[in-house]
């Protein structure tokens, strides 16, 4: 009865771990912050919504809109409003990317373990998944002569993701350069999902924004205002693939939602030390995490140096879906490294996005359950 694309994707493995979590366990298994959006950008909704701003608007996302991202942006390379296209949320952003890209047959690379969406988007738009490996003691970095290995006369675009999740690794700019290289020397597109910009805790964000001139920048309201309910986020792109990308985003969404927009306008332009305070506070809670894994008899965990998750590698004679089930009948969810691709194998994801309490509590949880299979 389905579509093949219907049945060539599977449930993600983070939702299956929702699914059979018993009342009360402690979740790190969430990827987005546990803050609420600040004030200033909550009464901006309030008006929006009251103000009767609940219509359809530009598919492309509001010009003022466009016009401010365009102004952030422009702290990396200059941006114009038409090289920005708002989505909802990086999400459709991504896939409407690949939907505009990506034929029957071409093949894309894209990281193992990566995002959960990124291979089921290549195979919804008919292509063909192709990973290469990122591993823990290159800092979870690709490695560039694997990457022109990988290239054959079908590959259309590579997908990156710094600060990766669920690795937490963070590209520097030579590795950055690397890339840009492969992929001006095979003509390909990057796709370069950056939506955990902020939260970076060793070093400095590098982006591929302003590095080549087939890049598509994709990020996300999402976790920047912990607003990932409000489904909004944005990409720039040269103008040509803009207007494609937007053509093919109005048959998904016809437009982003109107007044989450407007909300979002008055986080861009208010106050932003409702981030830093955020990402301060990441930055303590990653470290009881990271030092209580390594304390751990079993697991050994490399410190990420970006976004929200712990990734330790365990030497329990099991795959990470059964010591995932342990942890969670224990009373914590945390993610199979497997949800993330085969390299995930081996691996746990534990996102910090909790309080210091229940992350303390979670890994003395997890700990008792090492305790038990040692
Ligand atoms: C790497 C990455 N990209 C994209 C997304 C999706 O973000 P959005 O809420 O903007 O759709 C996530 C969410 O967890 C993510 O981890």
């Amino acid at each position: 009865m389905f579509a093949s694309r219907a049945t060539h994707v599977e449930l993600s493995g983070i939702r299956r771990m929702f699914e059979g979590a018993p009342s009360g366990a402690i979740n790190l298994g969430l990827g987005e912050p546990d803050f609420q959006p600040p004030a200033h950008i909550l009464e901006a909704l309030e008006r929006a919504v009251r103000g009767g701003m609940n219509k359809y608007g530009p598919t492309g996302g509001l010009p003022e809109l466009r016009e401010a991202i365009a102004e952030r942006l422009s702290k990396h390379t200059k941006v114009k409003p038409e090289e920005v296209l708002v989505t909802t949320g990086a999400t459709e952003g991504l896939a409407a990317t690949m939907q505009s890209l990506v034929d029957r047959g071409d093949e894309v690379l894209t990281p193992d373990p990566g995002f959960v969406l990124f291979a089921p988007h290549i195979t919804l738009a008919s292509g063909t998944p192709v990973f290469y490996k990122v591993r823990p003691e290159d800092a979870f970095h690709p490695r560039i002569p694997e990457l022109h290995e990988l290239v054959t006369p079908k590959t259309k675009a590579i997908i990156v993701n710094s600060p990766a999740n669920p690795t937490g690794g963070v590209f520097d700019k030579k590795t950055i350069r690397g890339i840009v290289e492969v992929a001006e020397d095979n003509d390909l597109v990057i796709i370069s999902d950056e939506v955990y910009e902020p939260f970076v805790y060793e070093g400095r964000h590098e982006t591929f924004l302003g590095t080549y001139d087939k890049v598509v920048y994709v990020n996300s309201f999402s976790k920047l205002f912990s607003m990932t309910g409000w489904r909004l986020g944005f990409l720039s792109a040269p103008k040509e693939f803009v207007k494609t990308i937007a053509k093919i985003s109005y048959y998904f969404i016809a437009c982003p939602p109107t007044p989450t927009q407007f909300a979002v306008l008055a986080g861009l332009r208010g106050p932003q030390d409702f981030v830093v305070q955020m990402v301060k506070e990441f930055g303590r809670r990653r470290e009881i995490v990271v030092d209580a894994l390594n304390k751990i008899k079993g697991f050994e965990c490399p410190w990420p140096k970006g976004a929200f998750y712990a990734f330790p590698s365990f030497r329990f004679d099991m795959a990470s879906e059964a010591l995932a089930m342990k942890i969670l009948k224990a009373g914590v969810i945390c993610t199979p490294g497997s949800a993330f691709g085969p390299g995930g194998e081996g691996h746990l994801r534990f996102s910090y996005a909790n309080s210091r309490e229940n992350l303390v509590k979670g890994m003395e949880i997890v700990g008792s359950v090492a305790d038990s299979l040692a």
